[in-house]
């Protein structure tokens, strides 16, 4: 279907998919007999999840929408990017439920590939961007950033967006992803989007599922002490210690399991900084029995 064909058809902008068949795409060549169907003047947003789709993620569906012809939406749960300690296994994978809510936003196409086709057994090319990928989660997590880079770059080829969608919950990957767009010369805008929150403030992650009533009341400690921070931090309190004080107090406060971190970087390269008077990153990483969470917020 042509460009006019497909905009007669879907009749206005956005994701104009809803209620059309939406297509669930296994493999890398059915992926681009679809796109080339297409033809070539369609806009597509680009969505890459590991699934579980929550209404964050359905944010950043709803995002690509306002901007391009069609969204596609891709769903693996990438194990290059999970140690051997993490929760690969157990990841939730509710494939039936994810269609439902893609095909009702208007999503054209779900990827879902196989592991063993997507990474043969000989696979063996990686990608890295190091430097930002040293401090937060690339401390604690040895590798994740660079299956992450891997796993991206390589939807990036096979889906060929003209803009991709990342979440401003997850600002490393975010930034890192966005300066691998810069060095390789991909051609694609990456977009970050805000944060998508529970009334209490807890930021939505497919990882929430794991945890029992009281841990997540006590996981609201997080974005209380961020936006605490936060708010000293606007009202021109820019020394990094006593933020990360600030912070320390409220989520200690909620007797989490484990603090892995609570730091404030620069965005410009992630490292930690003593003085916030340039665009920072309040960021933390608290276990709440055996999960992981991680939250920020932006100063600037
Ligand atoms: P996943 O954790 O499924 O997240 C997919 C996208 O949704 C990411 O860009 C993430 O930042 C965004 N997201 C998650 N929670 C959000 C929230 N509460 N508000 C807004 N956006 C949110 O991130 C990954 O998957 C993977 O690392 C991936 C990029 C798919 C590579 O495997």
């Amino acid at each position: 279907m042509g460009k006019k064909q497909f905009q007669a058809f879907r009749g206005g902008a956005g994701n104009g998919y809803a209620g059309y068949a939406m297509e669930i795409i296994k493999t890398v060549g059915d992926y681009r007999v679809w796109r080339k169907d297409l033809g070539p003047d369609l806009t597509v947003g680009f969505v890459p999840t590991m699934g579980a789709l929550h209404a964050g993620h359905m944010k950043l569906v709803e995002t690509s929408g306002r901007a391009n012809d069609i969204t596609v939406v891709s769903i693996f749960v990438n194990p290059l990017q999970f140690g051997p300690a993490e929760d690969f296994s157990r990841y939730p994978r509710p494939f039936e439920a994810d269609s439902l809510l893609c095909r009702e936003a208007g999503v054209a196409a779900i990827f879902a590939p196989e592991a063993p086709t997507f990474y043969p057994p000989d696979f063996s090319a990686y990608c890295e961007v190091p430097g930002p990928d040293r401090f937060l989660d690339g401390a604690s997590r040895p590798g994740h950033f660079r299956g992450v880079c891997t796993v991206v770059l390589k939807l990036f080829n096979i889906v060929n967006p003209d803009r991709a969608y990342f979440g401003q919950k997850d600002i490393q990957q975010a930034l890192i992803l966005r300066k691998l767009v810069r060095d390789f010369s991909l051609d694609l805008e990456l977009e970050i989007v805000e944060t998508v929150r529970e009334a209490t403030g807890l930021a939505l992650s497919s990882r929430n599922v794991y945890l029992t009533p009281d841990e997540k009341s006590r996981a609201t400690a997080l974005s209380r002490g961020l936006f605490r921070a936060k708010e000293a931090w606007t009202r021109g309190e820019k020394s990094a210690e006593t933020l990360k004080a600030m912070m320390r107090s409220e989520i200690e406060a909620s007797s989490p399991t484990r603090i892995d971190y609570i730091e404030a970087v620069s965005q410009a390269d992630l490292a930690p900084a003593e003085t916030l008077s340039k665009p920072s990153v309040l960021a933390v990483a608290v276990f709440y029995g055996k999960t992981r969470l991680i939250d920020n917020v932006l100063l600037d």
